[in-house]
């Protein structure tokens, strides 16, 4: 039966559609890059689900109890033993966000290790910025099925455990210095990876003495999905989902901004390394503050704690997953590739298949996202070849397997009438597809060049 959402609304924030000629100015003076757009002039924002999520009135209750103490806040104690409940992890670290803790453990265990090389299903971004600041290659053994998006392949996070090995093989399991499973997996189009597979990557790690990263920031979409979809799991709670889950990892990394349900805020924990917990906890002080705080007030970790238990309410995630599923049925159904199964925080349109006649290296999902705030003021982000930048070695651009345009869609936050206004702006732009000729470059930064890049229409 339908289920509607498990929540009412106690306080809204106003949102505003400019008219086309402003938005045409807004674009020109954003140099044609939605990243560079103000806040308010956009409508819907689907740039991410990352601290852009609403927050419960337990959690805005919990913001009053705010202990701020420097050191031993009870907000801390709270926090600490919540993600010891529901992960098993002796050892509790908070960080002011996910990229925080990456970069504790990852330059930690390169170097430690002496490793040339951080496996994973498939890093996110910021995560292989840390690897190779710390000198080492992050490689990337996802399952073929993933980069196919016609494919209705349930686990499309999964690691390619054989091609996995082989390299763990033919490299030496020293030069390894860990792997990361990214649950759900973001770059793929927050695909889940099945328990079977995580339980593989982790008997791998124990064959060859690596240490596996859990990369959580979607655990709880990671479980859901789990739930719905392997075999011997639709009987289990979503709470023992998830517990069995991190059992297959030595330490979490988590950008709590996702499905810890709160704006900012992060963690790393360790299962039961005393060793790995003491080195890390003395990074901490530098580089995000004294252990008990980690960057975050007390009042973040009061409304961590409270969020990290909603999450895993089973009504909540109902609703949550069906609503991106709703978004992505409705683009099906008019025909619009994406990428199936539909993940958990988004819908990955592939305009690659849409824009044929747009070249890789003027950026076709990035031209259709131009012309998606144009028609409608909804703001949404390339995930291709312009995010994925040029080779560092030969300069060569173009070269992201898929050109994908990421509708993004925040927790808790919009309904399901802006669901509808979004599939039917996507639609729109779609039927003037043969208008949309790509960008070039007025501006292009050396590293990370999607954030401040300034671009012209190509006509
Ligand atoms: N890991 C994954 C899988 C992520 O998706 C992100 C952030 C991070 C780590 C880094 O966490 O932002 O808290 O420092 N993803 C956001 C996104 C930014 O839009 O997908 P952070």
């Amino acid at each position: 039966m339908y289920q509607p959402e498990p929540f009412k609304i106690k306080m809204v924030e106003p949102i505003r559609l400019l008219d086309r000629p402003a938005r045409e100015k807004c674009l020109v003076e954003a140099g044609y890059n939605p990243f560079l757009l103000r806040s308010d002039q956009v409508y819907i924002d689907l740039l991410t689900d990352s601290g852009t999520g609403a927050m419960s009135d337990r959690q805005w209750a919990g913001l009053l109890l705010g202990d701020e103490a420097y050191a031993g806040s009870r907000n801390f104690y709270h926090l600490e033993e919540t993600v010891q409940e529901l992960t098993g992890y002796r050892y509790v670290l908070p960080t002011h966000q996910g990229r925080g803790a990456e970069q504790i453990i990852i330059p930690y265990l390169v170097r430690s290790r002496g490793g040339k090389y951080v496996v994973g299903n498939m890093h996110f971004d910021t995560t292989k910025a840390h690897i190779e600041l710390a000198g080492a290659r992050a490689v990337n053994f996802i399952t073929p099925e993933a980069l196919d998006t016609t494919t209705e392949y349930p686990f499309k996070g999964n690691f390619d455990l054989q091609a996995m090995e082989r390299f763990i093989q033919e490299e030496g399991a020293a030069s390894v210095a860990a792997i990361v499973a990214t649950v759900t997996c973001n770059s793929v189009g927050g695909q889940p990876v099945a328990m079977a597979n995580l339980r593989g990557a982790y008997a791998l790690g124990r064959k060859y003495g690596i240490p596996v990263i859990i990369d959580s920031a979607r655990f709880a979409e990671n479980a859901y999905f789990i739930k719905q979809r392997e075999a011997g799991y639709s009987a289990r709670s979503i709470t023992e989902i998830v517990r069995e889950m991190f059992s297959y990892g030595d330490v979490l990394t988590m950008s709590a901004k996702k499905d810890g349900l709160v704006n900012i805020g992060g963690l790393l924990a360790i299962k039961e390394d005393e060793e790995l917990f003491r080195a890390c906890q003395a990074l901490i002080v530098p580089y995000e503050g004294f252990p008990t705080y980690g960057g975050l007030a007390g009042r973040d970790m009061e409304a961590l704690a409270i969020g990290l238990k909603e999450v895993v309410q089973e009504d909540y995630l109902r609703q949550r997953i069906g609503q991106v599923q709703f978004l992505g049925e409705q683009l099906k159904a008019a025909g619009i590739p994406v990428q199936s199964p539909i993940g958990g925080h988004a819908v990955f349109v592939d305009v690659g298949r849409i824009l044929p006649h747009v070249p890789k290296t003027n950026y076709p999902a990035h031209a259709f996202a131009v012309a998606l705030y144009l028609e409608s003021g909804i703001r949404a982000v390339e995930i291709g070849s312009l995010l994925y930048g040029r080779d560092p070695q030969t300069g060569e651009d173009g070269l992201a397997a898929l050109e994908l345009l990421r509708l993004t869609i925040p927790r808790r936050t919009y309904t399901d009438n802006h669901m509808r206004y979004i599939a039917d702006s996507v639609i729109r732009v779609c039927a003037q597809k043969d208008r949309i000729k790509g960008v070039a470059f007025e501006y292009e930064p050396p590293i990370l060049r999607h954030f401040t890049a300034r671009f012209r229409l190509v006509d």
